[in-house]
């Protein structure tokens, strides 16, 4: 891995994930709207930005351009597809074959055997509905940003992010493949974790076409289920 991309390089996850492919030695190129370039100040001479709607084909094109790996964080925010259209632009514009790692949430199901609980189900339908009815976001556009990518041939990795806290990292998430999975039951994942998860599955094969659902290694799940797997003592 030489040159990636960050899609959402702006943002609380997207600024992570630049640390940490800078703490690795990657060249980087951060797409960020234009209004959100001062966020990346930090970085300056240390990255290229290219500023611009993450949804806009040509501004993907110029940014993928000879990349290895492309990081894209998937946000459904306002009305204009912004989720399935940085989706698409980054699947036709990417080279054919690059890593693409993208971010969501757990509600993304990939198989369906994902299992919510009533009150995830509740919470995420009032969102949904909330968020289209004063027209701040498509819910369901991230949604079909992953149906895009589960269908495509190229070499994608859909990361779900559990719950998410800010606080030193804690080192690199478990996951598992359904939501329902015991070991995932604490919810809640560092975001500088989640980040650091995005940026190894670029070099992991083993993740190309999974939907790795996260959590944080140190959460009491996690803990509980390491308990269960050790072996007793011997007197
Ligand atoms: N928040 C959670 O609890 C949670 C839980 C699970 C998974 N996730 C996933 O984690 C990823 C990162 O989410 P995050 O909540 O942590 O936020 P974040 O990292 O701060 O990212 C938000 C992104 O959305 C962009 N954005 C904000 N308002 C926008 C607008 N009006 N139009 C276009 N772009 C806009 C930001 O760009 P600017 O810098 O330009 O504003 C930034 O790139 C997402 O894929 C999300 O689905 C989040």
């Amino acid at each position: 891995m030489k040159k990636v991309c960050i899609i959402g390089a702006s943002g609380k996850l997207g600024q992570y994930m630049v640390q940490h492919c800078l703490d690795r030695g990657y060249e980087v190129v951060g797409v960020c709207r234009e209004q959100s370039v001062p966020k990346l100040a930090r970085f300056e001479g240390r990255i290229k930005v290219v500023p611009g709607a993450t949804n806009d084909p040509a501004v993907i094109e110029k940014a993928v351009d000879a990349c290895d790996g492309v990081l894209v964080v998937l946000v459904p925010w306002g009305v204009q597809q912004y989720s399935s259209g940085t989706a698409s632009a980054v699947l036709e514009h990417a080279r054919p074959d690059a890593r693409l790692v993208f971010s969501c949430g757990w509600h993304i199901t990939r198989d369906g055997k994902d299992k919510y609980s009533w009150s995830f189900n509740a919470y995420l339908k009032f969102v949904t509905w909330f968020a289209r009815l004063f027209r701040v976001a498509q819910i369901d556009d991230q949604v079909e940003a992953c149906r895009r990518i589960f269908a495509s041939d190229a070499r994608w990795t859909v990361v779900r992010g559990s719950g998410l806290e800010e606080g030193e990292s804690q080192g690199l998430p478990v996951w598992s493949r359904h939501v329902a999975d015991h070991i995932l039951a604490s919810d809640l994942t560092r975001r500088v974790d989640f980040a650091l998860f995005m940026v190894e599955a670029l070099t992991d094969d083993t993740l190309i076409h999974e939907a790795p659902a996260i959590v944080g290694c140190q959460s009491p799940s996690v803990l509980a289920h390491a308990a269960e797997r050790e072996p007793t003592a011997q007197t």
